[in-house]
């Protein structure tokens, strides 16, 4: 494994474990919402989903196709975004959204959207850019200024967009009619490390991920989590 791959590892660890129970289960109608070249979604068909990813991006849906390819595994591509999904009302069990509120123009009505394919009782697993982490990363850097503008923007900026806290994600999806089951840090710790000590400490990445595990749901350290992962119920 090289070193990237080590270090998406770890970051990816946390969403993996509280996905797996959900997973562990008869095939389900899987959407991954803005899934790109399909990290996520080819694993999720490799567990024996039926799953769908919607993307903007022909060049991920490409990238998508290949993989699955590569697998073995069906997975359905289709180009759309989140104001025009092309997907049945109701008819989801479970949609992944990892990564895309954070780009999308209104993220409130992204989340009704998401409500609105799933069967009564589905699932959303959502993976946001967690505001306070990008504040310390930029003054760690010595962006003294820009660090002080993010503390309350809430509109997209820079390539990653706009961030969440805690406070703003869990009220977007109450609002939305979701009941918010549980709340994770993810990346406490992982984008902090130096990759050569990843690559060269014997047992050093799985200590990292157990260290992620250990803090991902104490709620001291949500707030210097790199991303907020929430799974939430629609109850419709
Ligand atoms: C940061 S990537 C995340 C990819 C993947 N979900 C993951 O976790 O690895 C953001 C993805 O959202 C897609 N995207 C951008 N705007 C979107 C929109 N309005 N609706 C749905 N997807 C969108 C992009 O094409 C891109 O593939």
């Amino acid at each position: 494994m090289t070193v990237s791959e080590r270090r998406g590892s770890a970051r990816t660890a946390v969403v993996w474990d509280t996905l797996r129970p959900i997973l562990d289960a008869p095939p389900l109608d899987v959407l991954d919402i803005g899934g790109g070249t399909g990290g996520f979604a080819v694993r999720v068909a490799q567990l024996g989903h039926r799953v769908t990813v919607v993307d903007p991006s022909p060049d991920a849906l490409a990238a998508l196709a290949r993989r699955a390819r590569e697998l073995d595994v069906e997975v359905e591509g289709r180009q759309g975004d989140l104001g025009a999904l092309g997907v049945e009302q109701g008819a989801v069990d479970l949609v992944l959204c990892h990564g895309v509120l954070e780009v999308v123009d209104d993220p409130a009505e992204a989340i009704a959207t998401l409500g609105r394919v799933l069967r009564p009782g589905g699932r959303l697993s959502l993976l946001v850019g967690q505001r306070n982490a990008s504040v310390v990363a930029r003054a760690m850097a010595g962006h003294f200024a820009q660090a002080l503008a993010l503390l309350d923007d809430t509109s997209p900026s820079g390539r990653a967009g706009r961030r969440f806290t805690v406070a703003e994600a869990t009220d977007l999806l109450a609002d939305a009619a979701f009941r918010v089951d549980s709340v994770h840090g993810v990346r406490v710790f992982a984008d902090l490390v130096p990759g050569s000590l990843l690559d060269l400490e014997p047992g050093a990445p799985a200590a990292l991920a157990e260290l992620e595990h250990a803090v991902a749901q104490r709620p001291d350290f949500l707030p210097l989590a790199a991303q907020l992962h929430l799974m939430a119920t629609f109850d419709r």
